[in-house]
Protein backbone atom coordinates (compact mmCIF):
# COMPACT_ATOMS: atom_id res chain seq x y z
CA UNK A 1 0.00 0.00 0.00
CA UNK A 2 1.25 3.52 -0.93
CA UNK A 3 1.25 6.19 1.87
CA UNK A 4 -1.29 8.36 2.85
CA UNK A 5 -1.23 11.82 1.60
CA UNK A 6 -2.83 13.68 5.22
CA UNK A 7 -1.62 17.00 4.76
CA UNK A 8 -0.19 19.47 2.04
CA UNK A 9 2.41 21.48 2.65
CA UNK A 10 2.83 24.03 -0.52
CA UNK A 11 5.64 26.49 1.07
CA UNK A 12 4.80 29.37 -2.09
CA UNK A 13 1.46 30.04 -1.55
CA UNK A 14 -0.91 30.41 1.67
CA UNK A 15 -3.30 27.80 2.26
CA UNK A 16 -6.30 29.51 2.23
CA UNK A 17 -8.85 26.50 4.10
CA UNK A 18 -8.24 23.34 5.46
CA UNK A 19 -11.44 21.45 5.26
CA UNK A 20 -12.13 18.06 6.38
CA UNK A 21 -10.77 16.43 3.42
CA UNK A 22 -9.76 19.69 0.73
CA UNK A 23 -6.88 21.88 1.20
CA UNK A 24 -6.95 24.90 -0.69
CA UNK A 25 -4.16 27.80 -1.66
CA UNK A 26 -4.51 31.14 -3.07
CA UNK A 27 -2.10 31.15 -6.27
CA UNK A 28 -2.91 34.88 -6.98
CA UNK A 29 -5.77 34.61 -10.11
CA UNK A 30 -6.62 31.07 -9.09
CA UNK A 31 -7.04 28.68 -6.55
CA UNK A 32 -5.51 25.14 -5.75
CA UNK A 33 -7.23 22.24 -4.46
CA UNK A 34 -5.50 19.76 -3.13
CA UNK A 35 -7.60 16.50 -2.27
CA UNK A 36 -5.71 14.36 0.46
CA UNK A 37 -6.51 11.20 1.62
CA UNK A 38 -8.25 12.64 4.73
CA UNK A 39 -11.23 10.49 5.61
CA UNK A 40 -14.09 11.80 8.26
CA UNK A 41 -17.47 9.56 9.82
CA UNK A 42 -19.83 11.03 12.09
CA UNK A 43 -18.16 14.26 11.17
CA UNK A 44 -14.69 13.65 12.53
CA UNK A 45 -11.17 13.75 10.69
CA UNK A 46 -9.79 9.91 12.04
CA UNK A 47 -6.50 9.84 12.41
CA UNK A 48 -5.09 7.79 9.08
CA UNK A 49 -6.38 8.08 6.15
CA UNK A 50 -7.44 6.10 3.13
CA UNK A 51 -4.21 5.85 0.62
CA UNK A 52 -5.01 7.12 -2.82
CA UNK A 53 -8.42 8.08 -2.23
CA UNK A 54 -7.79 11.70 -2.40
CA UNK A 55 -6.76 11.10 -6.33
CA UNK A 56 -9.63 9.25 -6.79
CA UNK A 57 -12.35 11.69 -5.35
CA UNK A 58 -10.34 14.34 -7.33
CA UNK A 59 -10.78 12.40 -10.50
CA UNK A 60 -13.95 11.54 -9.91
CA UNK A 61 -14.92 15.83 -9.82
CA UNK A 62 -13.07 15.81 -12.89
CA UNK A 63 -15.13 13.17 -14.67
CA UNK A 64 -18.32 14.65 -13.86
CA UNK A 65 -17.26 17.78 -14.61
CA UNK A 66 -16.43 17.08 -18.29
CA UNK A 67 -19.84 15.04 -19.00
CA UNK A 68 -22.03 17.99 -17.25
CA UNK A 69 -20.07 20.65 -19.05
CA UNK A 70 -22.91 20.96 -21.79
CA UNK A 71 -25.19 21.63 -19.32
CA UNK A 72 -23.19 24.43 -17.14
CA UNK A 73 -19.44 25.89 -17.56
CA UNK A 74 -16.95 24.63 -14.26
CA UNK A 75 -14.82 25.92 -12.44
CA UNK A 76 -11.65 24.37 -13.96
CA UNK A 77 -8.50 25.55 -14.99
CA UNK A 78 -6.21 23.09 -15.20
CA UNK A 79 -6.54 19.47 -13.99
CA UNK A 80 -3.86 17.92 -15.66
CA UNK A 81 -0.57 18.12 -13.10
CA UNK A 82 2.18 17.93 -16.45
CA UNK A 83 0.20 21.43 -16.73
CA UNK A 84 0.62 22.42 -13.65
CA UNK A 85 3.00 26.15 -13.17
CA UNK A 86 6.81 24.99 -12.85
CA UNK A 87 6.76 25.81 -8.94
CA UNK A 88 4.26 23.08 -8.02
CA UNK A 89 5.83 20.66 -9.98
CA UNK A 90 8.22 19.85 -7.33
CA UNK A 91 5.31 18.54 -5.37
CA UNK A 92 4.83 15.63 -7.10
CA UNK A 93 2.24 14.00 -4.84
CA UNK A 94 -0.05 16.79 -6.18
CA UNK A 95 -0.19 14.75 -9.25
CA UNK A 96 -3.85 13.27 -10.09
CA UNK A 97 -5.05 14.59 -6.54
CA UNK A 98 -5.29 17.99 -7.49
CA UNK A 99 -6.65 20.63 -9.68
CA UNK A 100 -6.11 24.19 -10.47
CA UNK A 101 -9.85 25.90 -10.41
CA UNK A 102 -10.76 29.50 -11.16
CA UNK A 103 -11.72 32.20 -8.54
CA UNK A 104 -15.56 32.76 -7.75
CA UNK A 105 -17.68 34.80 -6.29
CA UNK A 106 -19.48 32.32 -4.39
CA UNK A 107 -23.11 32.20 -4.19
CA UNK A 108 -24.05 31.46 -0.64
CA UNK A 109 -26.68 28.95 -0.87
CA UNK A 110 -26.19 24.80 -1.12
CA UNK A 111 -28.13 23.77 -4.19
CA UNK A 112 -29.29 20.43 -3.19
CA UNK A 113 -31.46 17.92 -5.54
CA UNK A 114 -32.74 14.77 -3.65
CA UNK A 115 -34.35 12.07 -5.87
CA UNK A 116 -34.91 10.34 -2.33
CA UNK A 117 -36.02 10.95 1.02
CA UNK A 118 -33.65 10.47 3.66
CA UNK A 119 -31.48 12.22 6.28
CA UNK A 120 -32.57 15.98 7.13
CA UNK A 121 -35.26 15.76 4.02
CA UNK A 122 -36.68 12.78 5.31
CA UNK A 123 -36.90 14.39 9.26
CA UNK A 124 -38.20 17.85 7.97
CA UNK A 125 -40.97 15.61 6.04
CA UNK A 126 -42.27 13.38 8.88
CA UNK A 127 -42.53 17.04 10.68
CA UNK A 128 -44.62 18.20 7.91
CA UNK A 129 -47.08 14.85 8.05
CA UNK A 130 -47.56 15.14 11.53
CA UNK A 131 -48.55 18.61 11.69
CA UNK A 132 -51.15 17.65 9.36
CA UNK A 133 -52.53 14.08 9.94
CA UNK A 134 -54.99 12.81 7.79
CA UNK A 135 -54.26 14.74 4.84
CA UNK A 136 -53.14 12.97 1.98
CA UNK A 137 -50.68 15.34 0.49
CA UNK A 138 -48.31 17.31 2.34
CA UNK A 139 -46.15 20.48 1.71
CA UNK A 140 -42.19 19.91 1.58
CA UNK A 141 -40.28 23.24 0.66
CA UNK A 142 -42.94 24.08 -1.68
CA UNK A 143 -43.32 20.61 -2.96
CA UNK A 144 -46.54 19.08 -3.01
CA UNK A 145 -45.51 15.54 -2.15
CA UNK A 146 -48.11 11.96 -0.89
CA UNK A 147 -48.20 11.78 2.93
CA UNK A 148 -47.04 8.14 2.87
CA UNK A 149 -43.15 7.98 1.59
CA UNK A 150 -41.10 6.18 3.55
CA UNK A 151 -37.90 6.26 5.14
CA UNK A 152 -35.44 5.99 1.74
CA UNK A 153 -37.77 5.81 -0.47
CA UNK A 154 -37.62 6.97 -4.06
CA UNK A 155 -39.37 10.34 -4.49
CA UNK A 156 -42.15 10.86 -7.37
CA UNK A 157 -39.56 13.19 -8.96
CA UNK A 158 -36.68 15.00 -7.97
CA UNK A 159 -37.00 17.83 -5.82
CA UNK A 160 -34.44 21.46 -5.41
CA UNK A 161 -34.26 21.61 -1.22
CA UNK A 162 -31.90 24.61 -1.13
CA UNK A 163 -30.03 25.20 1.93
CA UNK A 164 -28.20 27.92 3.67
CA UNK A 165 -24.54 28.01 3.76
CA UNK A 166 -24.00 28.29 7.36
CA UNK A 167 -20.22 28.86 9.02
CA UNK A 168 -20.83 26.51 11.64
CA UNK A 169 -21.31 23.81 8.82
CA UNK A 170 -24.86 23.71 9.93
CA UNK A 171 -26.79 24.33 7.04
CA UNK A 172 -30.58 24.98 6.98
CA UNK A 173 -32.98 23.69 4.47
CA UNK A 174 -35.30 26.57 3.06
CA UNK A 175 -37.83 26.88 0.81
CA UNK A 176 -37.63 27.85 -3.07
CA UNK A 177 -39.32 30.83 -1.60
CA UNK A 178 -36.95 31.91 0.74
CA UNK A 179 -34.19 31.46 -1.54
CA UNK A 180 -35.90 34.14 -3.40
CA UNK A 181 -35.26 36.67 0.04
CA UNK A 182 -31.61 35.75 -0.54
CA UNK A 183 -31.01 35.44 -4.17
CA UNK A 184 -32.87 37.03 -7.52
CA UNK A 185 -35.59 35.04 -8.42
CA UNK A 186 -34.53 34.58 -11.68
CA UNK A 187 -31.20 33.64 -10.95
CA UNK A 188 -33.01 30.95 -8.36
CA UNK A 189 -35.00 29.79 -11.09
CA UNK A 190 -32.11 28.61 -12.99
CA UNK A 191 -29.96 27.19 -10.26
CA UNK A 192 -32.95 25.21 -9.12
CA UNK A 193 -33.38 24.28 -12.97
CA UNK A 194 -29.25 23.03 -13.38
CA UNK A 195 -28.91 21.58 -10.10
CA UNK A 196 -31.79 19.41 -11.09
CA UNK A 197 -30.62 18.80 -14.57
CA UNK A 198 -27.44 17.68 -13.17
CA UNK A 199 -28.65 15.25 -10.83
CA UNK A 200 -30.93 13.89 -13.10
CA UNK A 201 -28.36 13.06 -15.81
CA UNK A 202 -25.66 11.95 -12.86
CA UNK A 203 -28.51 9.71 -11.58
CA UNK A 204 -29.98 8.32 -14.88
CA UNK A 205 -26.05 7.46 -15.80
CA UNK A 206 -25.42 5.71 -12.06
CA UNK A 207 -28.16 3.78 -11.77
CA UNK A 208 -27.76 1.13 -14.55
CA UNK A 209 -24.43 0.69 -13.71
CA UNK A 210 -25.38 0.04 -10.14
CA UNK A 211 -24.74 2.87 -7.76
CA UNK A 212 -28.23 4.81 -6.43
CA UNK A 213 -26.94 8.74 -6.06
CA UNK A 214 -29.73 9.36 -4.18
CA UNK A 215 -28.63 13.06 -3.24
CA UNK A 216 -26.15 15.52 -4.06
CA UNK A 217 -25.13 19.33 -3.34
CA UNK A 218 -23.79 21.57 -5.64
CA UNK A 219 -22.24 25.29 -5.33
CA UNK A 220 -22.46 27.84 -8.04
CA UNK A 221 -20.96 31.15 -8.33
CA UNK A 222 -19.85 33.96 -10.67
CA UNK A 223 -16.74 33.70 -12.89
CA UNK A 224 -16.85 37.12 -14.70
CA UNK A 225 -20.59 37.32 -14.34
CA UNK A 226 -20.91 33.74 -15.78
CA UNK A 227 -22.93 31.33 -13.61
CA UNK A 228 -20.38 28.84 -13.11
CA UNK A 229 -20.28 25.02 -11.22
CA UNK A 230 -17.73 25.65 -8.58
CA UNK A 231 -16.15 23.50 -5.80
CA UNK A 232 -16.72 19.55 -6.04
CA UNK A 233 -19.21 17.50 -7.60
CA UNK A 234 -20.96 14.66 -7.09
CA UNK A 235 -18.36 12.85 -4.95
CA UNK A 236 -19.03 10.43 -2.24
CA UNK A 237 -18.35 13.32 0.11
CA UNK A 238 -20.99 15.79 -1.55
CA UNK A 239 -23.80 13.29 -2.36
CA UNK A 240 -25.18 9.93 -0.68
CA UNK A 241 -23.87 6.85 -3.49
CA UNK A 242 -25.90 3.18 -2.00
CA UNK A 243 -25.09 0.21 -3.91
CA UNK A 244 -28.18 -0.97 -5.84
CA UNK A 245 -27.87 -4.37 -4.57
CA UNK A 246 -28.52 -3.99 -0.99
CA UNK A 247 -31.11 -0.75 -1.03
CA UNK A 248 -34.66 -1.24 0.70
CA UNK A 249 -37.32 0.99 1.34
CA UNK A 250 -37.39 1.84 5.02
CA UNK A 251 -33.93 1.25 5.73
CA UNK A 252 -31.44 4.11 6.12
CA UNK A 253 -29.37 2.67 3.29
CA UNK A 254 -25.21 1.63 4.02
CA UNK A 255 -23.32 4.49 2.17
CA UNK A 256 -21.65 3.23 -0.81
CA UNK A 257 -17.70 4.04 1.13
CA UNK A 258 -17.96 4.79 4.30
CA UNK A 259 -19.95 1.59 5.35
CA UNK A 260 -17.14 0.22 6.59
CA UNK A 261 -15.60 2.83 8.78
CA UNK A 262 -19.12 3.35 10.16
CA UNK A 263 -19.37 -0.51 11.23
CA UNK A 264 -15.75 -0.76 12.72
CA UNK A 265 -16.22 2.73 14.57
CA UNK A 266 -19.39 1.45 16.47
CA UNK A 267 -17.94 -2.01 17.71
CA UNK A 268 -14.80 -0.06 19.00
CA UNK A 269 -17.35 1.79 21.52
CA UNK A 270 -16.00 5.56 20.49
CA UNK A 271 -18.60 8.07 21.75
CA UNK A 272 -18.21 10.11 18.65
CA UNK A 273 -16.91 13.29 20.65
CA UNK A 274 -13.08 12.61 22.19
CA UNK A 275 -10.84 11.74 19.09
CA UNK A 276 -11.54 9.32 17.12
CA UNK A 277 -9.71 5.66 16.83
CA UNK A 278 -7.59 4.69 14.48
CA UNK A 279 -8.42 2.19 11.79
CA UNK A 280 -7.14 -0.86 11.37
CA UNK A 281 -5.15 -2.29 8.04
CA UNK A 282 -8.28 -4.26 6.80
CA UNK A 283 -10.87 -1.39 7.60
CA UNK A 284 -8.52 0.33 5.57
CA UNK A 285 -8.03 -1.86 2.78
CA UNK A 286 -11.75 -2.52 2.50
CA UNK A 287 -12.21 1.00 2.51
CA UNK A 288 -9.91 2.03 -0.46
CA UNK A 289 -11.52 -1.14 -2.66
CA UNK A 290 -15.19 0.22 -2.36
CA UNK A 291 -13.94 3.77 -3.79
CA UNK A 292 -12.15 2.01 -6.54
CA UNK A 293 -14.94 -0.12 -7.39
CA UNK A 294 -16.74 3.07 -7.08
CA UNK A 295 -14.95 4.97 -9.57
CA UNK A 296 -14.36 2.01 -12.13
CA UNK A 297 -18.66 1.46 -12.06
CA UNK A 298 -18.66 5.28 -12.69
CA UNK A 299 -16.06 5.99 -14.91
CA UNK A 300 -15.26 2.90 -16.88
CA UNK A 301 -11.49 2.69 -16.02
CA UNK A 302 -8.97 1.99 -13.01
CA UNK A 303 -8.27 5.03 -10.89
CA UNK A 304 -4.51 4.33 -10.76
CA UNK A 305 -4.27 3.75 -14.27
CA UNK A 306 -2.36 6.31 -16.67
N1 LIG B 1 -14.00 28.38 -7.61
C1 LIG B 1 -14.18 28.73 -6.33
N2 LIG B 1 -13.98 30.00 -5.95
C2 LIG B 1 -14.15 30.38 -4.66
N3 LIG B 1 -14.51 29.55 -3.65
C3 LIG B 1 -14.74 28.26 -3.97
C4 LIG B 1 -14.58 27.78 -5.32
N4 LIG B 1 -14.88 26.46 -5.34
C5 LIG B 1 -15.21 26.13 -4.06
N5 LIG B 1 -15.12 27.19 -3.24
C6 LIG B 1 -15.34 27.24 -1.79
O1 LIG B 1 -14.21 26.60 -1.21
C7 LIG B 1 -14.56 25.95 -0.01
C8 LIG B 1 -14.17 24.50 -0.09
O2 LIG B 1 -13.99 24.08 1.19
P1 LIG B 1 -14.04 22.58 1.64
O3 LIG B 1 -15.04 21.79 0.83
O4 LIG B 1 -12.67 22.06 1.71
O5 LIG B 1 -14.55 22.77 3.10
P2 LIG B 1 -16.01 22.78 3.66
O6 LIG B 1 -17.03 22.57 2.59
O7 LIG B 1 -16.16 23.98 4.52
O8 LIG B 1 -15.97 21.59 4.61
P3 LIG B 1 -16.00 20.07 4.26
O9 LIG B 1 -14.64 19.62 4.64
O10 LIG B 1 -17.09 19.55 5.11
O11 LIG B 1 -16.27 19.90 2.77
C9 LIG B 1 -16.06 26.10 0.13
O12 LIG B 1 -16.31 27.15 1.02
C10 LIG B 1 -16.52 26.46 -1.29
O13 LIG B 1 -17.67 27.24 -1.28
MG1 LIG C 1 -16.98 20.94 1.07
Amino acid sequence: MIDSILKSDIKEYPLVREGKVRDIYDLGDCLLFVTTDRISAFDRVLPNGIPGKGIILNKMSLFWFSMMKDIIPNHLLIGDFKSFPKDLKKYEYLDGRSMMVKKAKRIDIECVARGYLVGSGYKDYKKAVESSPGIPAVDLYGYELPADIKLAEKLPYPIFTPATKEDDGHDINISFDDMTDRVDINLASELREISLAIYSNAYEYAFPRGIIIADTKFEFGFIKKRLTLIDEILSPDSSRFWPVDSYRVGSNPPSFDKQFIRDFLETTGWDKNSPPPELPTDIVQKTLEKYKQAYKILTGSDAFEE
